[in-house]
């Protein structure tokens, strides 16, 4: 009996998970998303390319590996067509290769989803969370209300019926939220995508992972968003709809705690977060901006240029005690490259009170982060690609972190192209 193993994001998304999936998904003979859907963009760079997915698993790139989208994830075909075309042109068809399955569990994004979406956050005003506006929420709201459309669904005789009743009821809540919206142009793209949809294999994922794991295939679970921005443990309400850590890979893929091996939980060197939200180690001025220049941290989805700030420890202890991460990974150190002094959050002041753990609520009282001065590096990461370059200011950052957190440091990335990768 194999294992499945958990990559995830220990912080607020962006972490770097679809370059890493990229990398490691050769040991893998199935790579699976487990929860989350397009408001996910993940990055994967290798012969002077750039792919960016949404809902297609990053494993997609590696002729060997299976790449399933599990029934815990929210699937808007419009987009699926769109990844699928976009593979095409770069001679990946995954329509010929049959390595692309669909869970039939997995819930269907709706157009009117969309517009529940855009309406809640209008209706919200400055207390919006920012969402990414794919109909994230509407949709896992529809799952759990237990009236949402599933991908088997689109199988059976009765899915217009189904579809319009769901409408109907959109339909209204629009409405009565003042919202205007042209269903008509939007519904037509939805069809036609169904179609391309309607290509792929479509099955019943629980058994199919569970079959691979009994014949002894390893499966890599992989995860969208970060931890913090899970429903039941991020920074609520300012999180996504879904449960983005370990656990979530139980449920959105249908596999027993007792098949989790290892867990890979991923950081960046520093920390961002898009949309709204409490962010305590947040830089606003000019060295935020630096970061975010220096990191290219602009949305792979939306665009919306990403708020920057310092590493912040008491969030990833709780993300590592969340996930039970076995390993972790530590992407874009390459981009401090050049400052005399890092910092990183070790404790928070909240309310006069210096406290080493993340508060029930960061939006409530006064959350001051407290920092410790940290030697910079000022050499080019980049070129690097064994331990033993890099500079002993990094390795100092790495064994400092190591000690932080209580657990090893396998892999640190110093650039986005598969290439950039160090094993530790
Ligand atoms: P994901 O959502 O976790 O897969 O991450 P994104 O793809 O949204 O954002 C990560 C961004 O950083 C992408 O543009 C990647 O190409 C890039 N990236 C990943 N790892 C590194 C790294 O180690 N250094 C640098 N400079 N860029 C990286
Ligand atoms: P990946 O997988 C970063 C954020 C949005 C918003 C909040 C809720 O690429 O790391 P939603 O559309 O889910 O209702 O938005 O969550 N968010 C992400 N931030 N990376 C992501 O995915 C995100 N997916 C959602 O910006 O603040
Ligand atoms: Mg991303």
């Amino acid at each position: 009996m194999a294992g499945v193993d958990v990559l995830l994001g220990l912080q607020w998304g962006d972490e770097g998970k679809g370059k890493i999936v990229d990398v490691i998904c050769p040991n893998y003979k199935m790579v699976a998303r487990f929860q989350g859907g397009p408001n996910a963009g993940h990055t994967l760079e290798f012969n002077g390319q750039k792919h960016v997915l949404n809902t297609i698993p990053s494993g997609i790139f590696n002729k060997n590996t299976v790449n399933l989208i599990g029934n815990g994830v929210v699937i808007d075909p419009v987009v699926v067509k769109r990844e699928i075309t976009n593979l095409i042109a770069a001679g990946n068809n995954p329509l010929e290769t049959g390595m692309l399955w669909v869970g039939k569990k997995a819930h269907l994004i709706l157009p009117t989803h969309k517009f529940l979406d855009a309406a809640s956050e209008q209706l919200m005003g400055d207390n919006k969370i920012g969402s990414t506006l794919r109909g994230i929420s509407p949709t896992y709201q529809d799952k759990i209300g237990r009236r949402g459309l599933r991908v088997g669904d689109i199988l059976s005789k009765n899915f217009k019926e189904k579809y319009q009743k769901l409408v109907d009821r959109h339909t209204l809540l629009l409405r009565q939220m003042n919202f205007e919206f042209d269903l008509a142009p939007v519904e037509a793209e939805w069809f036609e995508a169904l179609e391309m949809l309607k290509q792929l294999k479509f099955v019943d994922s629980e058994h199919e992972v569970n079959n691979f794991l009994k014949a002894g295939k390893k499966v890599l679970a992989e995860g969208a968003q970060g931890t913090l921005l899970d429903i039941d443990f991020g920074s609520y309400p300012f999180v996504t709809s879904s449960n983005t850590t370990t656990a979530g890979a139980c449920t959105g893929l249908g596999v027993a705690p007792n098949t989790i091996d290892k867990v890979f939980g991923i950081f960046k060197a520093y920390c961002t977060r898009v949309g709204s939200g409490p962010f305590p180690t947040e830089l606003l001025g000019e060295l935020g901006e630096k970061i975010r220049v220096l990191g290219g941290e602009k949305g792979a989805t939306t665009g919306r240029p990403r708020r920057c700030g310092w590493i912040d420890l008491p969030a990833l202890k709780y993300a590592i005690m969340l996930n039970g991460v076995t390993d972790l990974i530590m992407t874009k150190g390459d981009v401090l490259s050049g400052f005399d002094t890092i910092m990183a959050c070790t404790h928070y002041m909240v309310d006069g009170e210096k406290i080493d753990y993340m508060p029930h609520d960061l939006c409530e009282g006064d959350v001051k982060p407290v920092y410790k001065e940290i030697k910079g590096w000022q050499a080019d990461l980049t070129g690097m690609r064994k331990k033993e370059d890099l500079p002993e200011t990094v390795m100092d950052y790495v064994e400092f972190l190591e000690k932080e957190l209580n657990v090893r440091i396998s892999w640190v990335s110093v650039g986005p192209d598969r290439e950039q990768t160090i094993t530790m």
